[in-house]
């Protein structure tokens, strides 16, 4: 009787310990575990091995509508994409070793999407309750990431349960994504469609002012500027970039542009490695195209 508190206390620590220890070791984890709605974020994964075996592959689903476009490259590791039927990078497969009570940490560089998915993504391995789905709370995202650890002695772990899931299951890395501050959503903002079209005519003239210096005189800038607007669907600006250049999770926003006449060529005729790597073309400088697509941009600027 006498050591009854003493026992109580005992079980009440262990429970604790039970609860808390699974949670903070030995899991795979995504940093950071909170970024924001439609922004480029590294995200680092770690890949802890706390087994007596070594790790030799990770498989990755990445959360839906998370454009990831750039792996880390590790020595004495190899990368396989996993791609949906239109391209996109959905997953990823690492092969390597970690060898027992090491880890490793892989970065991804990727574009966050710029609002929650329409429908909770499926597939949640347990089917378990709503603790799985993304909660959507005040303007909040949750960005649920998908692994596989594969050891040598031919066990694997599966991180597919929901984030507060208890040992045995293991839980998926969440990231949340919280709106972006006023100012830059208003950036951000897609124009309507429809008034893209009127603004590329109203913004006509001013167009006129930042390019004359390099238009051919001859050419009036309405004209140069729906050329561009042709030229911009010919080469399929519009896929990244949107059809009146509002953006995609692809690309950045045209319209919200801070770039000027000059610097718009300069980054056309040599896109930035980000751009590069997601596959934007470059316009030489001696293209005839140059002209009418900066044109374009310009008219879209507010
Ligand atoms: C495959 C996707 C893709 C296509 C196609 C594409 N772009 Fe881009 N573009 C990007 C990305 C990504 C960036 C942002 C790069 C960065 O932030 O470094 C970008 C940036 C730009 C910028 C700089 C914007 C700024 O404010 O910094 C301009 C201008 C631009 N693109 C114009 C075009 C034009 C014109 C075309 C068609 C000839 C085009 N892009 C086609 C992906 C694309």
């Amino acid at each position: 009787m006498r050591t009854r508190p003493f026992c109580l206390t005992a079980l009440l620590s262990a429970v604790l310990v039970l609860l808390t220890a699974p949670v903070a070791f030995g899991h795979i984890k995504i940093y950071p575990t909170e970024s924001t709605l439609g922004a480029r974020e590294k995200y680092t994964m770690r890949v802890p091995n706390e087994k007596k075996s070594p790790t030799i592959r990770v498989e990755g689903e990445f959360p839906p509508g998370l454009d990831v476009y750039d792996f880390e490259f590790k020595p004495g590791w190899k990368i396989d994409f996993k791609k949906d039927d239109k391209g996109k990078i959905v997953g990823a497969v690492w092969t390597g070793r970690i060898e027992p009570y090491e880890f490793v940490e892989f970065g991804m560089l990727a574009i966050n999407p710029k609002e929650g998915p329409k429908e909770a993504p499926k597939g949640t391995a347990d089917g378990s309750s709503d603790a799985s789905q993304p909660a959507v709370n005040s303007g909040q995202v949750s960005m649920l990431w998908k692994f596989h650890q594969y050891y040598e002695d031919g066990t694997k772990e599966e991180f597919t349960a929901p984030p507060d899931a208890k040992m045995p299951l293991l839980p998926m890395p969440l990231v949340i994504l919280k709106p972006a501050t006023k100012s830059s959503a208003a950036a951000a903002d897609p124009a309507k469609p429809s008034a893209a079209n009127a603004a590329a005519n109203a913004a006509a003239n001013t167009a006129t002012a930042n390019t004359s210096h390099n238009a051919s005189p001859g050419i009036a800038s309405a004209d140069l500027v729906t050329k561009g607007k042709a030229r911009f669907a010919a080469y399929q600006c519009s896929d990244c970039h949107g059809d009146n250049g509002e953006g995609t999770v692809d690309a950045p926003a045209l319209i919200a542009t801070k770039l000027g006449a000059e610097q718009i060529a300069k980054f056309l005729n040599k896109p930035s490695s980000d751009a590069r790597v997601k596959g934007m073309p470059d316009i030489p400088p001696d293209s005839a195209d140059l002209q009418p697509l900066v044109a374009y941009i310009l008219s879209l600027k507010k």
